[in-house]
């Protein structure tokens, strides 16, 4: 086992844009677990856009990520020393160790690690499909969007790691599927591989009429639910193709992340239409995660649900595949390989 734990910590934060230079790779001493602790290896990472919000020292549902300190993630890795009862080395687990090679936890504390079963489904699946973004399209989709059989769903940010769990969800309980999504390379798997009924690659469509125009082809019933994780222009877009009572489940709107403002256009359709528009944290909603769980995991076990994983390689590619991220350069859930 190595004796040194390579981490990745947070040094400065973002004006504007988030930069390779708000990071820094550091060396530590690799510890040994006390009572109560175990040892895990982490073999994946998992980079996620609310980190960026993170970065930032801003009023927000979550604290802030401490400079100098190790960049908070989910991850999920192998036991390598245990002294808690109910761990041993070579358990497959979850936590959230963070952008390191290793981490002690304590594993008595509630909802700090997770034996998981890798028979059915890989480990990696765990930071994805069956993991905090599969519960998130679970969430917005069945508890927010309410689909039934026959409406049309809209999904934007299509081919990530929410956005693809959301519209093959829908299309499980009859719904239509409408992804949005960033080129033909995108578009062309959202529908060809993952089963929607259509694809709308928005940078093909600057022009937000030409976006409208394009969505008002793929959606001829209107849209019944919005599954919104961009804002913006995309969000306008949604909104002006939005049946009477339809409902939107805010998950995320990465493209005001680095600050910009993405003012609504036209707000008074919310009321014209009656829409319900509901912003969710999934880490709030613990109450569905069972259920979620055990749906996604058989539907990924027996390959119904799929997915796609773009995977960086070592601790020190996190900075960029992170970066990568918020450009929309990953293709599916972005992870980076530590093993
Ligand atoms: N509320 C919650 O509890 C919760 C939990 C998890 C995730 N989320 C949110 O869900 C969304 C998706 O997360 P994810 O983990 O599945 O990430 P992801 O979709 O795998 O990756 C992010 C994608 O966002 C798209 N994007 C980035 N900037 C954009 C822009 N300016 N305009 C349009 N699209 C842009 C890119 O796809 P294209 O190439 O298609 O543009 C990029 O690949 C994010 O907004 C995230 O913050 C929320």
């Amino acid at each position: 086992m190595a004796e040194i734990n390579r981490q990745i910590h947070l040094v400065s934060r973002p004006t504007g844009e988030a930069s390779a230079d708000n990071f820094r790779l550091v060396e530590q001493p690799l510890g040994t677990p006390g009572e109560g602790q175990v040892l895990v290896r982490h073999h994946f990472l998992s980079l996620d856009p609310y980190m960026r919000g993170r970065m930032n020292d801003a009023k927000s549902y979550a604290q802030p990520q401490e400079l100098d300190k190790v960049m908070q993630g989910g991850t999920v890795g192998v036991v390598v020393a245990s002294k808690h009862p109910d761990y041993k080395p070579g358990d497959n687990v979850v936590g959230f160790g963070g952008w390191q090679e290793y981490s002690i936890v304590d594993a008595g504390m509630p909802g700090s690690l997770r034996k998981v079963d890798t028979s059915r489904v890989p480990l990696s699946a765990y930071l994805g499909a069956v993991g905090m973004p599969g519960v998130t399209a679970w969430y917005g989709l069945m508890k927010i969007c309410e689909p039934k059989a026959g409406q049309t769903i809209v999904v934007s940010a299509a081919s990530g790691a929410v956005g693809s769990a959301v519209g093959q969800l829908a299309k499980t309980r009859g719904c239509r599927a409408v992804g949005i999504a960033g080129g033909t390379d995108k578009c062309e798997y959202v529908t060809r591989e993952l089963g929607f009924d259509a694809c709308i690659d928005y940078k093909a469509h600057k022009d937000p009429k030409s976006l409208y125009q394009a969505l008002k082809e793929a959606t001829p019933d209107g849209v019944d639910g919005n599954f919104e994780n961009v804002g913006g222009p995309i969000l306008d877009a949604v909104l002006a193709r939005m049946n009477t009572f339809g409902r939107i489940a805010l998950c995320g709107m990465i493209s005001g992340y680095d600050g910009q403002p993405i003012p609504l256009q036209q707000p008074q359709l919310i009321l014209v239409s009656r829409l319900r528009i509901e912003g969710f944290i999934v880490g709030e909603h613990p109450e569905v995660r069972s259920e979620a769980m055990k749906e996604l995991g058989m539907l990924v076990g027996t390959g119904k649900l799929k997915y796609r994983e773009t995977i960086a390689s070592g601790i020190e590619s996190a900075p960029e595949a992170f970066l990568g991220l918020l450009k929309g350069r990953n293709f599916g859930k972005q992870l980076v390989k530590l093993v």
